[in-house]
């Protein structure tokens, strides 16, 4: 053998040995989870609950880092464009990952095509909420009022083509009403001008309004599922509500950029299973209101066909509701 040739196999050799040791030692730094809002919105509160028992799992930190913008997208954009090694990987959600194709013609990724699944962390019911002095006492009386004050109205949301955006354009379209909308870098600080009384109301997901609603800082007109959550036992439905075709709950999912090695990926997937199974992380997203998956539902098949499916369902939804 010539000497060429076996430096060329050493060669190689030293390069199979750290790519192997490379995946074994995984992770052997802290690693960022990108939350595409604002803190103290539903997506940051599922991140730190999920993300802290990931931490666990996998002997390393995972870090919170807000990056805010554009609905999400911001975010997520830098989350597809990161090194795939394991060491960035973001919380997506209904917005960020299906309906945002359907309202940014530039979108910088694609959510099909530029991620590998990790899996669902939380599913989250939309709750309409208002201050706490609406002039509303039950969603029949919200309604009528929406339509008749519609110029004068602020709905706050966390960007176009957020979850917040979306589910209130629908609300909107089902009432025939075209309210002011505002936008924020999250439904975090929405909530808190929900609550101070700088604008009215807010379609959100209910991890992040149901402390306030209990504590009457804001008023509940209704949840958008088939039937009540166990956190906000004395919020209607919509269906009871008289609003029945107002049925929406969002989804939140854990994403790593394309190309990330299978065996990090088993890893980072191992440990998100293992917290959405753990008892007290299920405890602490059902006491917000979340629906927490099985093993299955956390599963990358799972959330792959959910994209898949959402990404579908909204663009040609939003195609329809949304004045072009
Ligand atoms: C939304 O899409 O409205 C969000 O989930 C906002 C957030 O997490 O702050």
């Amino acid at each position: 053998m010539s000497f060429t040739r076996r430096l060329v196999m050493a060669g190689s050799a030293l390069l199979l040995g750290i790519a192997s040791a490379t995946a074994q030692a995984f992770p052997n730094k802290p690693i960022t989870m990108i939350v595409p809002f604002a803190a103290g919105g539903p997506t940051d509160i599922i991140a730190r609950i999920v993300g802290e028992h990931m931490s666990r799992t996998l002997g390393q930190t995972t870090v919170i880092e807000n990056v805010a913008g554009a609905g999400g997208t911001t975010g997520i954009t830098r989350a597809a464009k990161a090194t795939p090694d394991g060491y960035t990987i973001a919380m997506g959600h209904m917005g960020t990952h299906g309906a945002a194709a359907g309202l940014y013609p530039n979108l910088g990724y694609d959510p099909q095509k530029d991620f590998e699944p990790i899996g669902l962390a939380a599913g989250t019911p939309i709750v309409i909420v208002a201050r706490k002095d609406f002039p509303a006492n039950n969603l029949q009386e919200f309604m009528k009022y929406v339509q008749a004050n519609q110029k004068t109205l602020n709905a706050a949301h966390a960007g176009v083509g957020s979850v917040s955006h979306i589910t209130c354009v629908l609300l909107h379209s089902m009432l025939k009403v075209d309210v002011n909308e505002i936008p924020y870098r999250g439904t975090g600080p929405a909530i808190n001008d929900l609550v101070a009384g700088k604008v009215d109301y807010v379609c959100d997901q209910i991890v992040s309004v149901s402390e306030q609603v209990k504590g009457g800082t804001i008023r509940a007109y209704g949840i958008a599922t088939p039937a009540r959550s166990p956190s906000l036992p004395d919020v209607p439905t919509t269906i009871e509500g008289g609003l029945p075709e107002f049925q929406v709950s969002a989804w939140n999912a854990v994403f790593a950029p394309k190309g990330t090695p299978p065996d990090v990926l088993a890893k980072l997937r191992d440990a998100l299973v293992k917290a959405v199974t753990d008892p007290g992380t299920r405890k602490k997203l059902e006491d917000l209101g979340g629906v927490v998956p099985d093993a299955r539902g956390a599963s990358p098949e799972a959330l792959a066909e959910l994209v898949r499916s959402e990404n579908t369902r909204w663009v040609a939804l939003l195609k329809e509701r949304v004045k072009q």
